[in-house]
């Protein structure tokens, strides 16, 4: 069975595709760029699931392939869950991580570390073309550092220390990272439902 994973980023296709090859061994994942003429899906909505939904049905609609695609974002706890869903924009209309990252940083300036707390959060959608639909959500928790540490990762990975680590995600190799992040649980669990 053929699958979309509506998406453009290669990372994210591969860390569902090894998901799947254990929990679907059946399903052959494919992302965006595997399909013609795909105009992006705005993510209009103002939750997680709503964008992931947005995308999924988009996907399920245009090609007839049952369709999965996510949402994520970090939310932290002094800003009452924001950046959340303006997760890649926070700092502007461009998709800038440095620019994000230190505007993050700025705002926290004068916290303590106990006031730092953030989580990454997922919103998974898997759309069937017979209209059936699945949404389910990952976490990780952490905290925010105070300068960005290491190179790999995206994001706000350089800021973010996973609660039981002392060191970032950015610092993590990414086999690592997707054992514990909001991504990896969120499609671990999307894949079991299949
Ligand atoms: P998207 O859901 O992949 O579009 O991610 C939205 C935004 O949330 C990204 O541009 C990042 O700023 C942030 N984000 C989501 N997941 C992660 C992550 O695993 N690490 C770092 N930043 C993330």
């Amino acid at each position: 069975m053929r699958m979309l994973l509506a998406t453009r980023n290669a990372g994210k296709i591969a860390e569902l595709r090894h998901i799947l090859a254990e929990a679907a061994p059946s399903v052959e994942l494919v992302g965006l760029d595997a399909v013609e003429d795909y105009p992006e899906t705005p993510e209009t909505e103002l939750t997680f699931a709503g964008n992931a939904l947005l995308k999924a049905r988009d996907g399920a609609t245009r090609t007839g392939l049952p369709t999965v695609a996510d949402d994520s974002g970090l939310a932290v706890d002094a800003l009452n869950g924001m950046p959340g869903v303006l997760s890649a924009r926070w700092a502007g209309r461009a998709k800038d991580d440095e620019a994000n990252n230190a505007l993050l940083l700025d705002q926290l300036a004068d916290l303590d570390d106990d006031k730092r707390g953030a989580t990454f959060v997922c919103a998974a959608a898997l759309v069937w073309p017979d209209g059936r639909e699945l949404v389910v959500h990952g976490e990780m928790p952490g905290r925010l550092g105070r300068e960005p540490r290491g190179a790999n990762g995206f994001g706000y990975d350089p800021l973010f220390i996973p609660d039981g680590y002392d060191i970032t995600s950015a610092e993590m190799s990414t086999d690592e990272k997707n054992a514990i992040s909001h991504r990896g649980r969120a499609f671990r669990e999307l894949a079991s439902g299949i």
